[in-house]
């Protein structure tokens, strides 16, 4: 059901890959609600996504970035600016990558620097994403800056490895960005903490088919889908959310303020 809570707004979206990406959802919907947007990616993910796709059937310029590199940073909110006739309203950053997990080093034995590689790419990505907005003033009075974040910035889940301090970091970016946004930029900053979500990136992680169980039966409300983490992402870029900023949001179905459930219990 589309409510035109985005009628007028111009955004850009990082982190479509494919159809089971979050941030295709996410784009889906802010169409749905009236928004016009230009879709970006990493040039490799650009060759074997599926992000044409969704380009065609949103009528969204696709302008290929690597998250890692101002320059191409500055060429797409150059474009995007182009593309869609203006200042921004919202951006949305759904990017990640482990080098350690996906090359299976254990949590005690990393590799520094594919540490670095892995922070550049799912944390510094996010400040050097809002120092690109900032200097080129490519964002509107009331706009709104968006990431996607995981709970194991804050509790441990031992699996997820260096991307819990990826997701710390990006986190507090978040919160220090947030403040400059706000007192200069009138523009919110605030990160969404998702459910584990069936993707590319979420089932890179190991054991995730038995902790996405286990976290849906801790969760009262069960895991958060990606539709109603779009849905979520649609109300932080609207004008019904003007004064919520550096924030940290859980859409998680209740299960960061649980303890224990009877449900993971029964069989
Ligand atoms: N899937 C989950 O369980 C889950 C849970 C909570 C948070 N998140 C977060 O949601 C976000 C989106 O992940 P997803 O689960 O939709 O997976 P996904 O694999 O569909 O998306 C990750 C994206 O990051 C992009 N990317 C990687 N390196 C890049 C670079 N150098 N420059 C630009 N883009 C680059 C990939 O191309 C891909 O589109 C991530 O931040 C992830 O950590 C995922």
């Amino acid at each position: 059901m589309a409510n035109n809570l985005l009628a007028g707004k111009k955004g850009i979206i990082f982190g479509a890959l494919d159809d089971k990406s979050i941030a295709w959802k996410i784009a889906e919907r802010c169409v749905e609600e009236g928004a016009q947007i230009t879709l970006t990616n990493a040039p490799v993910a650009l060759r074997f996504g599926q992000i044409d796709e969704l380009g065609k059937k949103l009528n969204a310029p696709i302008i290929p970035a690597d998250a890692t590199s101002m320059e191409d940073l500055e060429n797409l909110f150059t474009k995007s600016m182009e593309a869609l006739g203006g200042k921004i309203d919202f951006v949305l950053h759904s990017i990640g990558m482990s080098v350690n997990v996906r090359k299976k080093k254990s949590y005690t034995n990393l590799n520094y620097d594919f540490m670095h590689k892995t922070f550049d790419i799912s944390a510094m990505s996010f400040h050097r994403m809002m120092q690109t907005i900032w200097k080129l003033d490519a964002i509107n009075d009331g706009g709104s800056i968006l990431a996607l974040t995981y709970i194991a910035a804050q509790r441990v889940f031992p699996d997820y490895s260096e991307m819990a301090e990826s997701k710390a970091l990006l986190e507090s970016f978040a919160r220090s960005f947030g403040y400059h946004f706000g007192v200069e930029k009138n523009v919110r900053v605030n990160t969404v903490s998702q459910s584990p979500t069936w993707t590319t990136a979420g089932s890179g992680v190991k054991g995730f088919e038995e902790f996405f169980g286990y976290a849906d039966k801790m969760s009262p409300l069960g895991n958060a889908s990606a539709e109603s983490c779009a849905d979520y992402c649609v109300t932080l870029f609207s004008d019904f959310t003007r004064m919520v900023t550096m924030q940290n949001l859980y859409h998680d179905g209740g299960f960061s303020n649980m303890g224990m459930s009877p449900r993971v219990l029964e069989d």
